[in-house]
């Protein structure tokens, strides 16, 4: 079932995800559906707040832009090492508009659960090191827009509030 990406300023983004104690029926059913989603956006990563759910838990596939890429479900994912600094263009299916330089860690170690509760690592580099880094920001609550600058977050936040008032209007002038 493909769901509904939630959008800036939804607060479900903005707030620290919980852990998951228990891989039941009910997470099963949620990271098949986060997959669907993930790929009919189409998207490279997609986090459990994006669909509503205040849950530490992430499916991405850089193979979008890397040939390499596979798909990969992680619960509860920590970064447990990083390395060297790479500023990159990074965009956000919940921050539509914004595309932005951001500068993160070019190589990272994460371990965490795959959907059969088993621990697994990743090394990861390159595109798929910040794939894997905005996802667990999405964990964290943290938006793109927290990693800009406060101007052109102010910019980005003057737009989006234009824009729902032309939206409202539009809507008005329609009914
Ligand atoms: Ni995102």
């Amino acid at each position: 079932m493909i769901l509904d990406i939630k959008k800036y300023p939804d607060p479900v983004l903005t707030k620290k995800a919980k852990k998951i104690k228990n891989i039941d029926q009910e997470i099963q059913k949620l990271i098949d559906d986060m997959i669907e989603t993930m790929y009919a956006a189409p998207g490279v990563g997609l986090a459990a707040p994006q669909v509503g759910h205040s849950l530490r838990l992430a499916v991405f596939d850089s193979s979008v832009k890397e040939e390499e890429g596979l798909l990969t479900v992680m619960i509860n994912p920590e970064i447990i090492e990083k390395n060297g600094e790479i500023i990159m263009k990074e965009g956000c299916l919940s921050v539509p508009g914004l595309e932005a330089e951001i500068k993160r860690s070019e190589q990272v170690k994460v371990i965490g659960l795959d959907r059969n509760g088993h621990t697994v690592t990743i090394e990861a580099t390159g595109f798929l090191a910040r794939v894997i880094q905005h996802e667990i920001d999405h964990l964290e609550g943290i938006l793109l827009l927290d990693r800009i600058s406060l101007l052109k977050r102010n910019i980005y936040k003057r737009r989006f509030v234009k824009k729902q008032r032309e939206e409202a209007k539009e809507q008005a002038a329609q009914e």
